[in-house]
């Protein structure tokens, strides 16, 4: 019996010396190709990369990327990637483009090829810690104070204390930049965080403020939290549901742009600022 299992275990490792060999042999007469497809499985193929691959990464960049990034990496609705390659390492960069982070706006980026999405990798590398998370120019402690004095907390949850009328912002530090902060404080629905749970992310949120009519005359506002070919749900401001079915439906308006959310214009830059470095050390679990 221990005999079989012995030469099981022998069978499989020639085989898997065989295998091994195989693309060994045809990197061989691929040459290039071949061969930074076998450092892709291993080490960090960034590192055999010329300065013509980190300038078509930054190329790629711009265009996979920048939209949720800012072109620079400084940050948008996503954070700033400065120094996100010495935080994560290369293979954890490169397997968050391949597979996306579950239960946020970062997709898996399909429109790159692994080689690119290494050339990405490659031009991240080169950008320096700096950038966005060191220049909020505010007060943490004051931030906080002017949470709590605004009736933030009345919508929104922090370590499991607060509203549910907008997102949680228990993790907001490490998922989006300073400069969308103060942006979302200012206004508010201007430029909506993409909601991965729904379908068509890019155009809808969680928080898309809707109105329906029913054909017998009755009216409901609320966020769209839900919607298929039969109906749509709502949540209205007091955190009731509406699930409404479409056949009796006359109408769906949906208010792109508006928010529940107060704009905070009236704050002075300071304030912002001081509200924006309190989101800011906010990084806890989502
Ligand atoms: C639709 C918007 C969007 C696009 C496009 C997008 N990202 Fe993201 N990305 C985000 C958001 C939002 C987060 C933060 C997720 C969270 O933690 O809630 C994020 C997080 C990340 C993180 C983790 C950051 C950290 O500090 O750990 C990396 C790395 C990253 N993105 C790289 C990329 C790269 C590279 C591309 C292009 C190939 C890309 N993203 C395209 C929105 C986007
Ligand atoms: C009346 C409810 C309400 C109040 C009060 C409120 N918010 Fe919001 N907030 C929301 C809603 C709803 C959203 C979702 C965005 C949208 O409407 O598309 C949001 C979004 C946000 C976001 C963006 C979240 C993300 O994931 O990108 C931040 C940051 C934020 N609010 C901070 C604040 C701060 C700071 C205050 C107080 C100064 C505040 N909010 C007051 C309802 C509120």
């Amino acid at each position: 019996m221990s005999n079989m299992k012995w030469m099981g275990a022998g069978a499989l490792a020639m085989m898997v010396a065989f295998w091994g060999g195989a693309p060994a042999t045809a990197a061989a007469q691929q040459g290039q190709r071949g061969e930074s497809a076998q450092t892709a499985a291993q080490g960090d193929p960034t590192e055999h990369m010329t300065p013509q691959d980190i300038n078509d990464g930054k190329l790629n960049f711009q265009g996979s990327c920048g939209e949720c990034h800012g072109v620079d990496a400084s940050g948008g609705v996503g954070p700033n990637l400065h120094g996100v390659v010495r935080k994560r390492g290369p293979q954890g960069v490169f397997s968050i483009i391949r597979n996306g982070l579950p239960g946020t706006a970062m997709a898996p980026v399909s429109s790159l090829n692994d080689k690119r999405a290494w050339q990405v990798v490659a031009y991240l590398k080169t950008l320096g810690p700096e950038p966005g998370e060191t220049t909020v120019n505010g007060d943490p402690a004051k931030g906080k104070e002017l949470f709590a004095s605004n009736g933030c907390a009345a919508c929104h949850e922090v370590d499991g204390k607060g509203g549910a009328i907008g997102p949680p912002l228990t993790g907001i530090g490490s998922a989006r930049s300073p400069k969308y902060l103060d942006e979302v404080l200012v206004d508010p629905g201007k430029n909506p965080p993409a909601d991965p749970a729904l379908p068509d992310r890019r155009m809808w949120t969680g928080y898309l403020m809707t109105k329906v009519v029913t054909k017998d005359g009755k009216t409901f506002t609320g966020v769209r939290v839900n919607e298929d070919s039969f109906v749509i749900v709502l949540r209205d401001m007091a955190g009731s549901y509406h699930t409404i079915n479409k056949a009796d439906v006359q109408s769906i308006d949906k208010e792109f742009g508006k928010s529940y959310m107060p704009s905070f214009s009236r704050l002075s830059q300071q304030q912002r600022n001081d509200l924006v470095a309190y989101l800011m050390t906010l990084k806890g679990a989502q």
